[in-house]
């Protein structure tokens, strides 16, 4: 029986199926780890199982020379230095296509809440304050015939492309290379499809080069009746850029679910009407994230037992394998 240590406790029952094969330590849900904690917590184990907050850096590679596979509980994995696990030969693994639906919905869902006001006729009819129809209340933004701007063209980008495909807008996309879609429109320059869209929706990876890709300048480019989404990670927005287009009207709307210094949100934010806040609930299905302890734990097994694993993001050589 192997160590595996999961930082906190997982939907759905693959972590019995795996309790049944390994000895498995799961922590309480708590703060997130990093650096040294995550070293100790990790410990002796030959797998861990890491939530998309844990911090998973050189310091566990080097401390916990027993390591053989980080199962990352998101398809995200920028929490994990992967170049330093791949130097010390440990397998990294996300959770893609299980969550794909959930999350494009979730954008899906931010996307009508903010176009048609969905939260203020809440807060309005809460308030007693509804007086009846009239021709002109809350008026919101229609949708088809309109342009929405992907940002990031993979399983989640594409599968928000069909949900607006279906609402009868316009796709236009940009990424590092074109897909295979006739149906979309393919912008190699962001600036430009960033000033052509009435929507954008983020759903490119955290890297060093997306983080702040939204920065002042290009918040500018947006057009004032422009809605902006964001699902994928808070660092890709200057946030206190957005509060400013926000605030000023330089922008009509924003529904997100991801902030730059999460759990904290930017102040500013929470007072502006014309935005909707989720915390980060991207993939916050019963379906979806009992299909990414599945999919973690078959990831950890197949590690284990010496095989590829099924959704690997980096392709270690262990120090130890022979020539
Ligand atoms: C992920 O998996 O990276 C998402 O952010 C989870 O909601």
């Amino acid at each position: 029986m192997a160590e595996i240590a999961v930082t906190a406790p997982l939907p759905g029952s693959a972590l019995e199926r795996l309790s049944g094969i390994h000895e498995v330590r799961v922590r309480p849900a708590g703060a997130p780890l990093g650096g040294e904690d995550m070293a100790e917590f990790a410990g002796s184990a030959v797998a861990l199982i890491s939530l998309l907050a844990d911090r998973v850096d050189r310091t566990v590679f080097s401390r916990c020379p027993t390591l053989q596979v980080v199962a990352n509980y998101a398809v995200g994995f920028n929490n994990i230095d992967v170049g330093a696990a791949s130097e010390a030969g440990v397998w990294v693994t996300n959770t893609p296509d299980v969550l794909t639906d959930a999350t494009a919905d979730c954008a899906w869902a931010l996307l009508l809440a903010v176009a048609r006001r969905v939260l203020e006729g809440d807060r309005l009819v809460r308030s007693g304050d509804f007086s009846g129809w009239q021709p002109d209340l809350l008026l919101g933004s229609g949708l088809q015939g309109k342009n929405l701007g992907i940002v990031g063209f993979g399983r989640i980008g594409q599968a928000v492309a069909r949900r607006g495909a279906a609402f009868g807008m316009e796709i236009l996309y940009h990424a590092p290379r074109p897909a295979n879609w006739t149906r979309a429109l393919y912008f190699e320059d962001l600036d430009a499809l960033l000033a052509e869209s009435d929507v954008v929706s983020l759903h490119c990876p955290l890297t060093p080069d997306t983080h702040h890709l939204l920065d002042q300048r290009r918040l500018a480019l947006l057009r004032p009746e422009a809605i902006l989404i964001n699902t994928s990670r808070g660092e890709v927005v200057d946030e206190p850029a957005l509060v400013d287009a926000l605030a000023g009207r330089r922008l009509a709307g924003a529904g997100l679910d991801v902030y730059e210094r999460e759990p904290a949100v930017h102040p500013g934010l929470l007072s502006l009407e014309n935005v909707v806040l989720l915390p980060h609930v991207g993939s916050a299905t019963r379906e979806a994230r009992a299909a990414m302890a599945e999919l973690a734990v078959d990831n950890v097994l197949a590690a284990l037992s010496g095989r590829r694993p099924p959704t690997p993001v980096n392709n270690p050589v262990r120090p130890d394998s022979s020539e």
